[in-house]
């Protein structure tokens, strides 16, 4: 097997993947050959990346779905396993930001970023692990977030979702890696998507979404007897 392809025929659902640091994932993850698993809430923009893929022979299937919903999980989980395989890998990086001082945040900010960035990962992993368990193997790997670990002004709600996801990320690598699934975090600085606005920074030299797809690229192919837990990943030029 070509040293590129260390990924052959594993199948990797990716969530959050139309755009951005998702996209990004799943376009290193198909060159080491595997089978991709992508969704996003636009179905149209979903559509338009799965067809990329399978022009270029990439056994790929779409599914729209909301993260933050539990029925479009379990639909989302069923319907890969189905048309790709059991799920080796799982990505977990739909995320989304509300930012602002606290005094003006509503529940609903609340309700849907915690739904979405903590309570779906929990949900999904949930999901996946009695298979990975019965197999014996499995990766799964959270996109947290720099924000998972510093407070600043503004970001109460979108940290509280990410420190919470790094104490899960931590608590599941201890719950599974007996079972042989290893879980790590990946924890970037700002990365020059659409996310969110970056103010002043040059976006030149911001992380890019590649950045944050070779991390998760080196996370799965450690050599199987260790696991890299966590990733801190900040650019080499202050921005
Ligand atoms: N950009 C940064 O500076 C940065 C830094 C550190 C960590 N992160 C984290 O990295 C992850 C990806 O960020 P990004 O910068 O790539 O963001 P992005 O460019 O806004 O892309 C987010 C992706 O997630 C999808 N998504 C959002 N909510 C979803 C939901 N409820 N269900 C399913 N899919 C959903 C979006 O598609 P739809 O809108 O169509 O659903 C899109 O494909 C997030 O978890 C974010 O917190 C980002």
């Amino acid at each position: 097997m070509s040293k590129d392809r260390l990924l052959e025929a594993k199948v990797a659902l990716i969530t959050g993947a139309s755009r951005g640091i998702g996209l990004a994932i799943a376009r290193s993850l198909a060159a080491m050959g595997a089978k991709l698993g992508l969704c996003a809430r636009d179905p149209g923009r979903l559509i338009g990346v799965a067809a990329e893929f399978e022009r270029h022979g990439v056994p790929v299937l779409a599914v729209p779905a909301d993260v933050s919903r539990p029925g479009d999980i379990a639909s989302l989980v069923q319907k890969t396993e189905q048309s790709l395989g059991p799920i080796e890998i799982l990505v977990n990086n739909a995320g989304i930001g509300v930012f602002g001082p606290i005094q003006e945040a509503s529940e609903a900010n609340w309700d849907a970023v915690l739904d979405t960035n903590l309570k779906s990962v929990f949900l999904l992993s949930r999901a996946v692990a009695p298979g990975m368990i019965a197999r014996r193997g499995g990766h799964i790997v959270n996109i947290v977030s720099l924000a998972g670990k510093n407070a600043f002004a503004g970001g109460s709600i979108y940290c509280a979702s990410k420190w919470g996801l790094l104490g899960l990320t931590e608590c599941m690598a201890e719950d599974l890696r007996t079972h042989g699934i290893r879980v790590s975090a990946v924890c970037p600085g700002s990365v020059a998507t659409d996310f969110s606005l970056h103010g002043n920074k040059d976006p030149q030299k911001m992380l890019q979404p590649e950045d944050v797809a070779h991390a998760v690229a080196m996370i799965l192919t450690q050599a199987p007897q260790s696991f890299i837990s966590e990733v801190l990943l900040r650019p080499t030029q202050k921005p």
